[in-house]
């Protein structure tokens, strides 16, 4: 008999990297449970509908503008509640949310093991990203099982005394979310304003670089967009009321940028499948967008995601306006460079992690 899973997510980036995991563990026969503590509401809710992910438990927790104490005891409680009514016998957490924090730290105190997707990404930066390196390095003293995405994750692991017969070098499963969402035929009234110019897909969300720095990162966008007619910008705004109000400050009369709403997962990885570049913050942007081969610009000052600046496809240009602007415009007007990052290989994975996933707990 297969133990119960639950997988414990809440936020965007966690429900893209963990409902092809679900859908592989329930094929296999698996009991799973979904339980979403809804850290996120629309943007979750768009994923779970396009991934066809029903939730067995949702704490809906969200909150607007909450802080992360609050978010963080609701997640605790919820989660430890959740486990309480059920016969789960691992859990499974994905990440550096607080979600995957909350969630690890309710099945620790309920004595149940915890699988940590996406283990070992590290800055060794306490505030860079901030709370997540804290949040992975919490998660990591909990984890007995941990499916790195990368070599070099799994070597972090090591260095940090973690047993390697605990650690699996599995891919990471956005790339096997891409798999499913990516489409030949697909269309987009963005696509069609976009036509005859090159696309950047623009993101930011860092709770470090809210503020100043962010609106100085935006102006860096506009500027080289303003310079280049030839450009344009779609920028589905995250959620969070600072991130909308810099947005709309910076970029919202701009004629080159559309500023949407989040898109759904099949349109953002549909578009980012046709763009000419990717500027962003986020995290699994630097995942995604090299194994549709596009060049990513990364405005943060440090990355976890080292394996794709080594590889080529990742240019980390800091946070500062400077930096964004030079290196914005370098990938605009030199093709080699451009040619040479959007050819270098994508670092994190074939498309199977989950299917390692999966292996690793049947044998288990
Ligand atoms: C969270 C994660 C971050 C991840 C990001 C992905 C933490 C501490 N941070 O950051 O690691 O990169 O998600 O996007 O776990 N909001 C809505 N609707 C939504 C989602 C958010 O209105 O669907 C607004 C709410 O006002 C919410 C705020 O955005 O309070 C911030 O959301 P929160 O999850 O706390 O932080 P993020 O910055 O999204
Ligand atoms: N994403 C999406 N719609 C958007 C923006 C991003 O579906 O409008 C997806 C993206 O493809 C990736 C994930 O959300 O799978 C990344 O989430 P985010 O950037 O919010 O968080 P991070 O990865 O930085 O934690």
């Amino acid at each position: 008999m297969k133990k119960r899973v639950m997988a414990v997510f809440g936020t965007r980036p966690e429900a893209v990297k963990l409902c092809p995991l679900v859908g592989e563990l329930r094929r296999r026969g698996f009991p799973v449970t979904v339980c979403v503590t809804g850290q996120h509401r629309q943007m979750l809710d768009q994923v779970l509908r396009a991934f066809g992910v029903t939730p067995d438990v949702d704490l809906d927790l969200m909150r607007p503008e909450q802080n992360l104490a609050a978010l963080t005891a609701g997640a605790l409680a919820g989660v430890s509640d959740a486990l309480a009514r059920s016969s789960a016998g691992l859990v499974v957490v994905q990440g550096d949310t607080t979600t995957a924090l909350a969630g690890a730290l309710a099945a620790f105190y309920a004595h149940i093991p915890v699988a940590h997707v996406e283990a070992g990404l590290r800055t060794w930066d306490m505030d860079r990203p901030w709370p997540e390196e804290f949040d992975r390095r919490a998660v990591s003293l909990i984890a007995r099982l941990h499916f790195a995405p990368t070599e070099a994750a799994r070597q972090n692991l090591l260095r940090e005394g973690v047993a390697p017969e605990r650690v699996f070098v599995t891919g990471n499963t956005a790339i096997d979310a891409l798999q499913t969402t990516v489409r030949q035929d697909y269309r987009h009234p963005l696509l069609d304003w976009a036509a005859g110019r090159r696309l950047i897909l623009l993101t930011a969300h860092r709770r470090e670089s809210l503020g100043a720095p962010m609106e100085g990162m935006l102006r860096a966008v506009r500027r080289a967009l303003e310079e280049r007619p030839d450009t344009a910008a779609v920028y589905p705004v995250h959620r969070n009321g600072p991130v909308r109000a810099a947005a709309e400050k910076v970029l919202g009369d701009c004629a080159q940028v559309r500023l949407t709403e989040p898109l759904d997962p099949v349109d953002f990885h549909n578009l980012m499948a046709r763009c000419h570049l990717a500027v962003t913050d986020s995290g699994g942007i630097q995942e995604e967008a090299p194994a549709l081969d596009k060049p990513v610009v990364v405005m943060r000052d440090v990355t976890e995601r080292p394996e794709g600046v080594a590889a080529g496809t990742l240019l980390l240009a800091g946070t500062s306006e400077e930096g964004v602007y030079r290196a914005v415009s370098r990938l605009l007007d030199d093709p080699a460079a451009y040619g040479a990052m959007a050819r270098a290989e994508n670092p994190y994975g074939d498309g199977f992690a989950c299917r390692r996933i999966a292996d690793v707990l049947e044998k288990v």
